[in-house]
């Protein structure tokens, strides 16, 4: 089985993104699929104007999953522009993707009802490129979040469309939801999430970590009173980082009264800062280790000659050749 995603280099990574999607991708890499996972650098220009921060996002996302685990000599891990054939496919897949199928993209759709934001055609072809981004390499899985699932199945329909106009050329592909967890909460209640300010970073300085984790909203009760367990953003991120053992003392203090929030949130801090301490070290020798352009070359060469195969048969195809 073949899997492909890509991750858009937009901003550090906080454990939403972490519980919601790279820890899902990396765990990919051990279940004996073929992985390719690119970093989406063609679809981040339709929102970042400026060529030094796509480089710092660009290159941060590469040191994030490095970091995390990523493993390049079983993942083919690369530069989305460092194949541009993905950008030609795009083109040719234009050309035959109903308009009104964009039309009712729920990501488009959101942006123009908000209608604060410069609508450049890239947001309406957005899921094109992303089409191409999955049918040149025959994927037949695509891990996504909830938010991305309709783009996948965009992609779905554009190849039966072009495998109906002009015969039999791409799988069609399916979305890889991750069931087993659900949206992460921020720091405000809210969905965690960059744009709502309300994150808990992995890779920031501990002193920006404690910071986050500290302004989590929590109840306001009595100190010597048991804290309740239902609904308890403490709780429920320290579960994702702790044995069943640790969860249930830490739910035995919540009980027993006189503990407080500020012992919960420090809980959560020390649990946070050891799950990642490896990954942490790890992303601070990498960023001034020399191999990174090395490891992303290497990936690009394995991506082009699989996606210079696929555009040999839409050429064919089509009459391109
Ligand atoms: P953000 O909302 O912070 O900008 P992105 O939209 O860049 O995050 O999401 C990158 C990936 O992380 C996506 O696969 C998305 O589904 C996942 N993700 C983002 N926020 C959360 C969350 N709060 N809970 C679970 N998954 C999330
Ligand atoms: N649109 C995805 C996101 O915003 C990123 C992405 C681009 C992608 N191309 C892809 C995901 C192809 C899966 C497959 O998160």
């Amino acid at each position: 089985m073949r899997i492909v995603s890509g991750i858009k280099p937009t901003g550090r990574p906080h454990l939403g993104n972490y519980l919601g999607a790279m820890r899902e991708h990396i765990a990919l890499q051990n279940e004996g699929h073929e992985c390719l996972y690119f970093v989406a650098d063609y679809h981040a220009l339709t929102t970042v104007r400026n060529a030094a921060e796509l480089k710092e996002y660009r290159r941060g996302v590469c040191l994030d999953y490095l970091a995390l685990g990523l493993d390049p000599n079983k993942v083919t891990f690369f530069f989305q522009s460092d194949v541009p054939q993905h950008a030609e496919l795009a083109w040719i897949l234009n050309c035959v993707a109903p308009h009104g199928l964009l039309e009712r993209a729920h990501a488009w759709k959101d942006a123009v009802a908000k209608g604060n934001r410069e609508m450049n055609v890239g947001l309406f072809t957005y899921p094109v490129l992303m089409a191409a981004d999955i049918l040149i390499y025959n994927a037949n899985q695509v891990p996504v979040g909830q938010d991305q699932k309709q783009h996948v199945e965009i992609a779905r329909d554009i190849a039966e469309k072009f495998n109906h106009l002009f015969g039999e050329t791409f799988v069609l592909p399916e979305p890889r939801i991750e069931k087993a967890v659900a949206t992460i909460v921020g720091t405000d209640g809210q969905k965690m999430s960059k744009s709502y300010g309300n994150t808990i970073s992995i890779f920031d300085d501990e002193a920006v970590i404690k910071k986050q984790i500290m302004g989590i909203k929590t109840a306001s009760i009595d100190l010597k009173d048991p804290m309740p367990l239902e609904n308890d953003l403490i709780l429920s991120l320290y579960e994702q980082f702790s044995s069943s053992q640790e969860l249930e003392a830490l739910k035995a203090n919540y009980q027993a009264g006189g503990f407080g929030y500020g012992k919960a949130k420090q809980a959560l801090l020390e649990k946070v800062l050891s799950f990642f301490a490896e990954a942490r070290a790890r992303r601070k020798t990498l960023e001034t280790s020399t191999k990174l352009d090395q490891i992303m070359e290497m990936g690009a060469q394995k991506a082009r000659t699989l996606a210079e195969s696929t555009m040999q048969l839409v050429y064919q195809k089509t009459g391109l050749n």
